[in-house]
């Protein structure tokens, strides 16, 4: 039988493990500890959807729904699709499980995989991980507020510096004059756009704002601004949110072109990011879809929410140096392993402990308990076996000890 080629992991798609697996549950644990302290709690909607719901809330016109998704006809002839993003499930969750109906508020947190295909770059995979929130039922903009302040409190907590950017995308009222105001300048370029702007004018003018295109971005500089073009009420909340950041000495810069990739936003957008990772600059985006529970067939219920990008806010985390202890625990002769048995489950309840089950020289184990960056090495041979006894050494202190069992 010939040999044949190992099987990879698919392009743009990551194991997590060791190192990498270590940083992400920390940054999993704090991320939930400080979401549960605004009164979030946690969800988990299926990775696979219909493929609908995500023409329907992120939008047909989206580059995410018209070239990235990943999608296929399953066993049962459903057009289904791996979700490119969060927030598209946890509505069709909240509107499937009736909460519309009842009323009130929800404020819901989520983590998991994310499925684009994109073009891999650094800091851009086709399998990326988000921790995202959801917020129901408050049109408030204190709530706008309050979520940007969570967000800035997780990434406070990873000690990660960043930028704030922040836009109104206005509402029904504004947004729509504003698109017509924008479509007739654009048109006066039209020839002078990237293909997908001249594209974009059409299916989805505002789209144009954020072109990475250095040429489209010059042909924008006399464009109108969504920003002063908002009706009385966006005005009002937009001016309410800035001087609830500044009262919360939260800084942030006002981008008129920061339009988000997702169609659903009305009014507050939002981006964070950080240059120190390279050109995939956002580190975490979200805004208010006040109109999407409705859009997607629920009772409308005004809605907002962030997702971070876990890698690429991993590349900047660094984990505070861990003082807990590790034990190693290792036997010199196969009769003392059943004793290791008991010890390993006395010392679990308190203590991460690592459990050697091949029986080997007391050299060896000192290597292994390295290897496993363990601080105390426990060891039993015949001796100590013989009486009722455990080896201890503290690899910080370097003392050493054969203390009485019950006494581990
Ligand atoms: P988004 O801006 O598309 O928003 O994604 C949020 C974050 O996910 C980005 O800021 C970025 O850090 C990360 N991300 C996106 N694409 C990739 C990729 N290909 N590789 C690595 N990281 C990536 C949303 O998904 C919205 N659902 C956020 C939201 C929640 N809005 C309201 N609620």
């Amino acid at each position: 039988m010939s040999k044949q080629k190992n099987i990879q992991s698919l392009r743009g798609m990551n194991d997590i493990l060791e190192k990498n697996s270590e940083l992400f549950t920390y940054f999993i644990d704090n991320a939930s500890r400080i979401a549960k302290n605004y009164g979030f709690s946690y969800l988990e909607t299926p990775i696979l959807e219909e493929t609908a719901l995500f023409k329907r809330s992120v939008g047909e016109s989206s580059d995410i729904v018209n070239k990235e998704m990943y999608q296929f006809i399953d066993k049962g002839e459903n057009d289904v699709c791996l979700r490119p993003e969060g927030t598209a499930g946890v509505v069709r969750s909240f509107i499937q499980n009736k909460f519309d109906r009842a009323g009130g508020t929800y404020r819901w947190f989520y983590y998991g995989p994310m499925f684009r295909y994109e073009r891999p770059q650094k800091g851009r995979l086709r399998e990326f991980h988000q921790f995202g929130a959801e917020v129901f039922g408050v049109s408030s903009v204190y709530e706008d507020a309050n979520i940007i302040m969570m967000l800035k409190d997780i990434l406070d907590f990873f000690e990660i510096k960043f930028k704030l950017q922040l836009n109104s995308l206005g509402c029904t009222t504004c947004m729509p004059v504003y698109r017509d105001n924008l479509v007739k300048h654009l048109t006066n370029f039209r020839e002078d756009l990237c293909d997908d702007c001249g594209r974009r004018i059409e299916t989805n003018p505002i789209r144009v704002l954020d072109c990475k295109n250095e040429n489209c971005q010059n042909l924008l500089y006399n464009a109108p601004k969504i920003t002063n073009n908002l009706c009385e009420n966006c005005d009002k909340d937009f001016e309410k949110l800035k001087e609830i950041l500044d009262f919360n000495n939260i800084d942030y810069e006002i981008d008129s072109n920061l339009v988000r990739g997702l169609d659903y936003y009305s009014q507050t957008a939002f981006e964070f990011t950080s240059a120190e990772i390279g050109a995939q600059s956002a580190i975490a985006g979200g805004g208010r879809y006040d109109r999407l529970v409705e859009f997607l067939g629920g009772r409308p219920t005004p809605g907002i929410g962030f997702a971070i990008g876990i890698e690429r806010l991993l590349e900047l985390v660094k984990m505070n140096e861990s003082n807990e202890d590790i034990i190693y625990l290792g036997a010199l002769n196969e009769e003392s392993l059943n004793t290791l048995t008991k010890v390993a489950t006395d010392k679990r309840t308190d203590i991460k402990t690592f459990i050697e089950y091949t029986p080997r020289s007391f050299g060896k184990h000192f290597k292994l308990a390295q290897k496993q960056s363990a601080n105390i090495v426990a060891l039993i041979g015949e001796n100590e076996l013989r009486d009722g006894t455990i080896y201890t050494k503290n690899l910080i202190t370097a003392e050493e000890k054969t203390i009485k069992l019950e006494e581990f």
